[in-house]
């Protein structure tokens, strides 16, 4: 029997949830791993928003909300665009769904016909591109390399743009590199875009307060406001304030794209927990100072890891300017021999080796489209951070160098 659609053939298991089972299965045989695979909060929900979970229960918030979001929190995300991006949405332009995965999700099958390109801008959160396969979209992969700070260039961008191109992702700061994109950098791709007006733009900001070196976020359709009916913005309350569990995310875009995309999820879950919103409306209303001390403890972890790597002969990193990532080059390693003699041909090999020489569970930079490079989220405490380093630095000190760093 054949249980599986053909259409999911193409599509791999996330990297990350595949790296951190193995990491449990791993740890439940005994084995002493530090798992700094998955990317969420290591901080606990504020206990404001749990109380306000707790009170909207008891109220009765307990039926089936609005498809599109309840008022109050769509009313909540307009006031925090307007406030914090300077953007104008109504309640009408505004979804709440399940998380900022389901947002993704909603606007591809919404929006895609089959063999519509969507551009991505390699390293790049894997999901994007299981999203489109799953749709039957193409993704076209854009190499944004390291000596650019890993962020997309106007050329490469023009050069990629064909009749068939339907989206462009952006994502601000981005998931894996922490690529931040200055003002100049925005308004060099809109007007590449101005010129192609059958491109539409999701901006995931989804890690927007999680930026560092006291930079200022700007969001995509604020910085290039004559192509804000073309964009989506994505966002959520999952990482900024340590609630992945809750599962609640917006998009706020044209009111026709918002439409069918109510129209979507109406079909795959009729809304969101009503509970969680009333949470998410209170996070954020309420008060912002856990944002920023979590934000500012992201800061002190991104520094003490960029200062650690440095000192690793072979490694090399540049400070991801956002975040909770560390995407760390290890090109030297490339055709290295392991203390038990085989070769490390590419980055999963490498995060092979480091998970069994250093119990360290990291994701291959293969699972993001750029290699040779591992991904390790820094949302650890700094004593964990401290001794993933320790133990990283031991375990590449036994790999004997291999052709390519003779
Ligand atoms: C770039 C990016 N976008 C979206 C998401 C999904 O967030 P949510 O928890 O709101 O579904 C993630 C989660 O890792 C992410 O890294």
């Amino acid at each position: 029997m054949r249980y599986a659609a053909s259409r999911l053939e193409p599509v791999k298991p996330s990297a990350s949830a595949w790296v951190s089972q193995a990491a449990k299965a791993a740890k439940a045989g005994g084995e002493d791993i530090i798992d700094l695979g998955l990317g969420e909060p290591d901080f606990d929900t504020p206990p404001h928003i749990i109380e306000a979970a707790h009170r909207a229960a008891l109220a009765g918030e307990t039926r089936y909300p609005p498809t599109n979001g309840t008022l109050a929190l769509r009313n909540a995300v307009a006031d925090k665009l307007a406030r914090e991006n300077a953007l104008a949405y109504s309640a009408d332009e505004i979804i709440v769904s399940n998380g900022a995965k389901q947002v993704l999700f909603n606007a591809m099958m919404a929006t895609l016909e089959d063999g519509d390109e969507v551009l991505l801008c390699a390293p790049y959160f894997g999901q994007y591109k299981d999203i489109v396969l799953i749709l039957g979209g193409t993704p076209v992969t854009i190499a944004c390399p390291a000596d650019n700070g890993f962020r997309l260039t106007p050329e490469a961008l023009e050069a990629a743009i064909t009749p068939r191109t339907r989206w462009l992702m952006l994502n601000l700061p981005s998931n894996p590199a922490g690529a931040v994109y200055r003002d100049a950098d925005l308004h060099a791709l809109g007007a590449v875009l101005a010129k192609h007006d059958h491109v539409l733009v999701l901006s995931d900001e989804i890690y927007e307060h999680i930026l560092f070196d006291n930079a200022q976020f700007r969001s995509f359709a604020a910085t290039c406001p004559d192509l804000k009916d073309r964009v989506l913005t994505v966002n959520g309350v999952s990482k900024a304030y340590a609630m992945t569990g809750w599962r609640i995310g917006y998009g706020a875009g044209p009111q026709a794209l918002i439409a069918a995309m109510t129209k979507v999820q109406s079909q795959i879950c009729s809304g969101a927990c009503s509970v969680a919103q009333a949470a998410a409306v209170a996070a954020l209303n309420g008060p912002q100072d856990e944002v920023r001390r979590f934000s500012a403890a992201f800061e002190a972890r991104r520094n003490l890891v960029v200062d650690r790597i440095a000192g690793m002969d072979g490694l090399t990193l540049d400070p991801p300017g956002g975040a909770f990532y560390a995407y760390i080059g290890c090109e030297a390693f490339i055709g290295a021999t392991t203390p038990d003699g085989s070769e490390i041909e590419n980055d999963a090999d490498f995060t092979a080796f480091i998970l069994k020489a250093a119990g360290i569970a990291a994701v291959p930079g293969s699972a993001y489209e750029l290699s040779p490079f591992f991904r390790i989220s820094t949302a650890a405490s700094e004593d964990v951070l401290n001794t993933a380093m320790d133990r990283l630095a031991a375990a590449i000190s036994t790999l004997k160098p291999g052709k390519s760093s003779t």
